[in-house]
């Protein structure tokens, strides 16, 4: 579909490598509803460890797994405290009203990092006419704020917070590792504070799918049914489990050239593009957001001219495409994508 062009629209079009494949195949398999396959199992050992939680649990999405740790942690009529532009707010089509029936208390943030005094303020008095706050939640990297960094001050400021509000805290980290190799942060020092944790093995890390809810054992032992409930339990899951695994052991460092890519590639915009359109503070790992309205276009329009000299990128508001890197795009790639954004500019 998509070949020949440069294909920034997200790190999710990542093909699986020839190792990926490999393992794939020859993976050794058995029924994960007994809790059987190795495969399965040495793949949710290995999140432990690398996060420094108790349990794992393999599900197929990233919205699935932010969906089971929500339903965990939450309880019907509840409000979730989160960030105004996060993906359970903006893309996962409303299922937590469905699934966990609580509503999500969107923050202004700053590039998509909570204050803790504004998660304090946000904090429901005991007031029988106000729901009750029920979770507090966070996305780090942060999506639609450009692919932004929670440093770890920050994420214990605000875990503290919810600690102290006897709340229990969820960090969506379908990108920890690009937030982790980008702040020199290890992943198990931010998931230190966190009741549950959800990692994506198909983006960067380039799995084919799957991703990860970790958390306490006794959570876990909630996530393993909520997983059921959804349709998410798993058979012979260990064939694309194993492809997790080279992920997680194998892709993790080479997200810095994701980041130095899409940094390149924000800086060579920034040279033909006004003051503004683009903001390189925001450039903290591998997506670039530009203001198409800057040069009196939309997002679609200027995708497609972008796609006509070969580049594919994706509308990401209405008023901002984004360029997002991964490891199918090549250095090379990105001066090209360069040249002809400087061409369709
Ligand atoms: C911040 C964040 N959380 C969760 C997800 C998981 O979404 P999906 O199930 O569509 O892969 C994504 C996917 O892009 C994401 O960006």
């Amino acid at each position: 579909m998509t070949d020949g062009y440069i294909d920034l629209r997200s790190d999710t079009v990542t093909l699986p490598t020839d190792e990926m494949r490999r393992a794939m195949a020859d993976a050794e398999l058995g029924d994960d509803c007994y809790g059987e396959d190795p495969t399965i199992n040495r793949l949710q050992e290995l999140a432990c460890e690398m996060l420094g939680m108790e349990a794992a649990l393999f599900v197929p999405s990233g919205s699935m797994a932010n969906q089971i740790a929500v339903k965990v942690l939450s309880k019907p009529g509840g409000e979730v405290i989160c960030e105004e532009e996060c993906h359970l707010i903006h893309h996962e089509a409303g299922a937590c009203a469905m699934v966990s029936q609580v509503q999500l208390r969107g923050l202004p943030s700053r590039m998509g990092v909570l204050s803790a005094d504004d998660v304090h303020a946000a904090l429901r008095p005991p007031d029988p006419y106000q729901p009750r706050s029920v979770l507090v939640a966070i996305e780090n990297t942060h999506n639609a704020a450009g692919g932004t960094v929670w440093s770890l001050d920050d994420v214990e400021a605000v875990a503290s917070v919810a600690r102290e509000a006897r709340l229990p805290f969820f960090m969506d980290g379908a990108r920890l590792f690009n937030a982790s190799v980008a702040s020199d942060t290890p992943a198990r020092d931010y998931a230190a504070s966190c009741d549950i944790v959800t990692l994506s093995l198909y983006k960067g890390l380039a799995a084919p799918m799957g991703s990860l809810v970790c958390g306490r054992s006794d959570l876990m032992q909630d996530a393993w049914r909520y997983r059921r409930v959804l349709g998410g339990a798993l058979r012979q899951g260990g064939v694309v489990a194993a492809a997790g695994i080279i992920g997680l052991e194998s892709m993790v460092d080479r997200l810095a050239e994701d980041h130095a890519n899409a940094r390149r590639l924000a800086e060579g915009i920034a040279e033909v593009v006004p003051d503004g359109a683009i903001d390189l503070e925001r450039v903290q790992t591998n997506m670039v957001f530009f203001d198409t309205t800057s040069v009196n276009s939309s997002p679609a329009a200027f995708a497609d001219a972008l796609k006509t000299e070969g580049v594919l990128a994706g509308a990401a508001s209405s008023t901002a495409v984004r360029f997002v890197t991964h490891k199918d795009v090549s250095s090379d790639d990105i001066e090209k994508a360069v040249e002809v954004f400087r061409r369709v500019v």
